[in-house]
Order: C-alpha cells, then structure tokens, then sequence
C-alpha cells in the first residue's frame, strides 16, 4: 500500500485527534517551503544558489545566498496559509511581520532557514528548522513579546533534511513522525512513526576543536566518554560531526547518541551557539517526544523563558542517559 501523504496524515489528525487545521495549514505550508528549497538545493550551481550574499544577519554570520532565500521561501509560504500574524527568522533581526493586504491567523512561526550553511557549498546535508506557538493575541501583529514563552507551549515542531533523501520529521506532541519525498511525484510520504530514541548510547557529536574553551562538567564528561573501556564509563564511544545540527538530531534519532553544543569562554556574554526559538526548542520537543533529552545543562531547554527573539542557549540533547549525566556533572552532582 502506498504511506500515507503528509495531507493525508494531516487530515486523519484532524479527524481523530482534533488537529487544529489552521495549524494543518500552517504545516503544509512549511512542507511546501522546504520542497521549493529541496529542488533549488539539488540544482546547487545550476540555480545559482551557491556562495556567499555578501551580507550579515543581526548574528555577525556571513549570510550564503541559499541562507536568504529559502528565508523568502519560508515567509511566502507562511504568509499564503493566512494562519499565522507573525515569524521570527535567524536571518531577519526584527519580528516579520504579515503584509496589511494579507490575512492575519492564530500562530507564531519561529524558523531556521537553512541549517548548517557552511555545508552548503560543499554539498553536504543541510536541513531547515521550525517551531509553531499559539498566539495569545490570534489575528493581531504580533511584537517581539509574543514569542517569549517557553517552549513547552509549542504546538508542533519539526525540520526537514535535505540530505541524499528529503526527509520531514514531524511532532505534533504526540510521538515523532518522519515523511520522505518522492522527487517523482512532490508529495512528502509518511515512512517512520513512532520514532523513540533508546535511553543508553554509544555515540556522541561536538565540535572537538572548542575543547579548550568548555566548561569544566563538559571536559569532565567528554573525558570520560573518549577514556571508552579504560575510564569510568567502561565503554567505548564513537563520534561524529557533520556541523548541521538538522543532520545530528536527525542521525540521533535513528541510531541514538547525544548531541551538544556548550558555552564557550572566548564569549562570555553569550550561553551558546545555538539560538533558542529556531534551533534549540524544536529540536528539544522532537527529543522530548522520542523519549530522549534536552537541557541546556540546567534545565529543561523547553522550560526557559526567552527575553531576545535571538537568545543563544547551550544544548545537550538525545539518549535521556547522557543528557542526564552531563547535566548532573553541571550542577555539580
Ligand atoms: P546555521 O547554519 O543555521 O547558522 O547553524 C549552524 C549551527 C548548527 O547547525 C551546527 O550544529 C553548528 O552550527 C556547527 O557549528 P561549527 O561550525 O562550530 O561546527
Ligand atoms: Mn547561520
Ligand atoms: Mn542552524
Ligand atoms: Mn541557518
């Protein structure tokens, strides 16, 4: 039998679970955002989209050209579904608003564009990220103030990878889903659900080459996995990187491992890399939702409050085990 299509599966949410389709909407939206960019990500040079805009984001990154637009990409196709009154971009400072000829709906989009851009030109896995709130004030423009609630109160998270198959991982709260794309046909196909990531691992991902500007509990910790069988953890780890946190999460989630991106002393007056609304909060509700972790090694990242729509949070996420012990090595336990 042929999967479900995601419109298919969007619909049976709506008739057994009582799915939004206002939110529907805004889903498949975002489905058909990240298969124009799929199509341009597999053109590369032949569409021109490779190499650099020659621009900044309010980040102080170097933005590529693909960085920008499949930010357009994104807002088009968000603006069309008349669902939502405002989004939040890595690559666009301010609160983007909903043009006035355009209609306003009940939900807040904060998304990442393009995950992983340093890959891009090297044509290796990238991936875009998003996350859906409710609106307090639906149908209103919504202001920066609108965005800063937990994460915990999104209502569906996902990202979708364009990697050697375009893949969209889905949750809606309930358990995590994976759809593949037919390049034949265009239509996303449902081919994984009730995706869980195992409690124990053997297999982690950091940027190695930041060592020395870590945390102690995260030297602690990264210490004794590379010990493997001779140290405390009496096995052995493997690692991977492949600088697109889409890509991590996405491997995580299908053969386990923890991801992490720390703090770094060389600056000081930012707690991470990674961004809170677009990276950090979505990737932690699909974890969530498989059963794994993620904290920020304090808390819960879905318990923080945001204060900037652009707040950077350091991330730990995947097999609850890990997440767990380097957590416990940060609050000294
Ligand atoms: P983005 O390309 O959206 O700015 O995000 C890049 C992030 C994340 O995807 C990845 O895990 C990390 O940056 C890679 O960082 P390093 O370049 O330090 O490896
Ligand atoms: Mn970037
Ligand atoms: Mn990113
Ligand atoms: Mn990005």
């Amino acid at each position: 039998m042929t999967p479900l299509s995601l419109q298919q599966y969007l619909a049976r949410e709506e008739t057994l679970r009582g799915l939004d389709p206002q939110l529907a909407r805004v889903i498949s939206g975002i489905s058909e955002a990240c298969k124009t960019i799929s199509s341009l990500v597999r053109q590369g040079a032949l569409a021109g989209v490779l190499g650099l805009a020659g621009s900044e984001n309010v980040q102080g990154e170097e933005q590529k050209k693909l960085d920008i637009i499949s930010n357009d990409i994104f807002v088009e196709a968000l603006v069309q579904t008349g669902a939502v009154c405002g989004m939040v971009s890595e690559e666009v400072d301010h609160v983007i608003s909903v043009p006035e000829t355009e209609a306003l709906g009940p939900y807040l989009v904060a998304f990442d564009p393009l995950d992983g851009s340093s890959n891009i030109d090297i044509n290796v896995s990238i991936g875009s990220i998003f996350g859906i709130l409710p609106a307090d004030r639906p149908k209103r423009v919504a202001v920066e103030a609108d965005f800063f609630k937990p994460g915990r109160n999104l209502k569906a998270a996902g990202y979708c990878m364009y990697g050697p198959q375009t893949q969209l991982v889905l949750t809606l709260g309930q358990g995590v889903v994976m759809f593949t794309l037919d390049p034949l046909t265009g239509t996303f196909r449902l081919t994984r659900e009730a995706v869980r990531v195992e409690r124990e691992a053997k297999e982690f991902a950091i940027n190695m080459s930041n060592e020395r500007f870590w945390e102690k509990p995260v030297q602690r910790y990264i210490g004794e996995l590379l010990q493997g069988k001779d140290g405390v953890r009496g096995k052995n780890f493997n690692m991977r990187w492949i600088a697109a946190m889409v890509a991590e999460v996405h491997r995580i989630l299908q053969r386990g491992g923890i991801f992490m991106y720390p703090r770094d002393s060389r600056t000081p007056d930012r707690p991470g890399k990674l961004r809170l609304l677009y990276e950090a909060n979505p990737m932690a509700m699909i974890m969530e939702n498989a059963g794994g972790a993620a904290t920020n090694g304090h808390e819960r990242i879905l318990d923080i409050t945001p204060e900037k729509i652009h707040e950077r949070v350091a991330v730990f996420l995947g097999a609850a085990e890990e997440v767990e012990r380097v957590t416990a090595y940060h609050l000294d336990k």
